[in-house]
C-alpha cells in the first residue's frame, strides 16, 4: 500500500458531534424526531443530502428557497460550534499515525465530503501533512460514490488498489470498497460491518499494523 487517504469528520477530529448538534437543532425546529442513531446515516453524507433525508423523515416538502435557507442555517449553526476548535480536538493518536507515515514519505490525502474541510484542517494545524485535499467543494457525486477517493488516488499518483482509506461513516466505507481500496473503519465493529478492518480509534492501531499495510 502506498497511498493513505483519511476522512476528516469523525476520523481526524470529532466534528461528528457538532454536525449532530446542528442537525438536532434544525430537526427540533422542524418537529422531526432525530436521534444519534439517525445521525449515523448522516455521517459522510453531503449537507444537501442530509437535509433531504431529514425532510423525508418528517414527510416535509419545502420550496427551494426555504430548503436553501435551512442549508445556510444549519451550516451557520455548525460553524458556531467549530469556531473555537484547536489542536486539542484532534482525536487520540492521530498525530502518531500521521507522523509515522510522514517520516516514511508515504503520500497522504484527505478525502472528505465537507465543504468546511480546509478550514477545519487549518484550525487544528494539520494541513501540511496532506499532499492533496479533496473536499465537498470538488466532487460532483457524494459518498457512497467513490469519486472523492478516486480523485485523491489520482492526485497522489497511486493506483486505487494500493490505497488505504480510514473512514468512520457507512457511506465512506462503501465508497472506499467501491473504489477498490482497503477500507479501515474507525468506530463500532457492529456498525461498520463492511470495513476490511475496524478499530474503535487510532489508539487501537499499532505501528506494527501500519507497517504491515506498507508491506502489503
Ligand atoms: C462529513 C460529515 C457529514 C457532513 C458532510 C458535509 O462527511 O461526516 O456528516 O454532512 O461532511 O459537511 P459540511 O461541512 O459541508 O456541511
Ligand atoms: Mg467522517
Amino acid at each position: 500500500m502506498n497511498g493513505f487517504i483519511f476522512d476528516l469528520d469523525g476520523v481526524i477530529v470529532d466534528t461528528a458531534k457538532y454536525h449532530y448538534l446542528a442537525w438536532k437543532n434544525l430537526a427540533d425546529e422542524l418537529g422531526v424526531p432525530f436521534t444519534e442513531e439517525d445521525n449515523e446515516h448522516f455521517k459522510g453524507v453531503s449537507r444537501k443530502r442530509c437535509l433531504e433525508i431529514l425532510l423525508e423523515m418528517g414527510n416535509i416538502s419545502l420550496p427551494q428557497s426555504e430548503f436553501d435557507r435551512l442549508l445556510v442555517e444549519k451550516n451557520e449553526d455548525y460553524l458556531s460550534y467549530i469556531e473555537q476548535m484547536d489542536e486539542s480536538e484532534i482525536l487520540p493518536d492521530v498525530p502518531k499515525v500521521l507522523n509515522y507515515l510522514r517520516e516514511r514519505n508515504i503520500p497522504m490525502a484527505l478525502g472528505s465530503a465537507s465543504k468546511n474541510a480546509r478550514a477545519i484542517l487549518k484550525k487544528v494545524n494539520l494541513t501540511e501533512y496532506f499532499q492533496t485535499i479533496v473536499d465537498g467543494t470538488q466532487v460532483t457525486a457524494a459518498k457512497p460514490d467513490p469519486q472523492v477517493f478516486l480523485i485523491a488516488a489520482e492526485r497522489l499518483g497511486t493506483d486505487p488498489d494500493a490505497c488505504v482509506v480510514f473512514e468512520d461513516a457507512l457511506a465512506g466505507i462503501e465508497a472506499a470498497n467501491r473504489a477498490n481500496m482497503l477500507s479501515i473503519g474507525i468506530g463500532e465493529p457492529e456498525t461498520l460491518t463492511d470495513a476490511r478492518h475496524v478499530f474503535r480509534d487510532f489508539t487501537e492501531i499499532s505501528t506494527a499494523f501500519i507497517e504491515s499495510l506498507l508491506d502489503h
